[in-house]
């Protein structure tokens, strides 16, 4: 056990989940995009979110670069600092998705491992794994922050897929290139996987 946590005691709600997806008219998961810088993670959880909200859902983006500005400004882009990173919106999404939103997070999340312990930490029934698989080829091509160029150059170090690897995930809930589908249909296959989720 942890030596921080030997007098920490757990304190239970006595609301139980069911209360909280009854009142909401849905329950709480955590839709989890990860790909490369450029993939178009932001603007597929963008546009996901606003087809949500307009269906009457409850949806949030957690997105990397936003996240980066506020809890996690303390990080940098050194492995240990993406772990660091990832674990704490691990946590904000598992509150999320206790609070019964639909938690849609959207992060480079490089490595494979601690996106294994996303899974494991929120729960692997309610935790989807959507993998934008499009290319670096593509994704340097449309460098819309010039942040690959500025990589190439060597003015930015560790950067995913120049001199920071990008662990594909071997088997992910859904995977999609957005160098072939547009962006409503990212969504769409999203949209029907939840749908399904909300049915069981
Ligand atoms: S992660 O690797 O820790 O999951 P995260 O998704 O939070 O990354 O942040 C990625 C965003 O930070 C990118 O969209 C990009 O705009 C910016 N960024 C700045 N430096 C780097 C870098 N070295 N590698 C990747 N992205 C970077």
């Amino acid at each position: 056990m942890n030596e921080l946590l030997k007098n920490i005691v757990w304190n239970m709600s006595e609301v139980i989940p069911e209360e909280r997806a009854g009142m909401l008219g849905q329950r709480g998961c955590v839709l989890w995009l990860t790909g490369l810088s450029g993939s178009g993670k932001s603007t597929i959880a963008r546009a996901l979110e606003k087809s949500l909200i307009q269906e009457k859902r409850l949806a949030y983006v957690l997105d990397g670069d936003n996240m980066r500005h506020g809890l996690n400004k303390d990080l940098g882009f050194t492995e240990k600092d993406r772990n660091e990173n990832i674990r704490r919106i691990i946590e904000v999404s598992n509150l999320f998705a206790d609070c019964g939103v639909i938690c849609i997070s959207a992060f480079i999340s490089p490595f494979r491992a601690i996106r294994e312990q996303a899974k494991q930490i929120i729960g692997p029934d309610r935790f989807f794994e959507i993998y934008l698989s499009t290319s670096l080829k593509i994704c340097e091509q449309r460098d819309p922050k010039g942040l690959y160029k500025r990589a190439r150059r060597g003015d930015i170090q560790s950067f995913t897929g120049i001199d920071s690897p990008y662990e594909s995930p071997d088997h992910p809930d859904l995977r999609m290139d957005t160098e072939t589908l547009s962006v409503d249909e990212c969504v769409e296959p999203i949209l029907s996987m939840l749908s399904a989720y909300q049915k069981k």
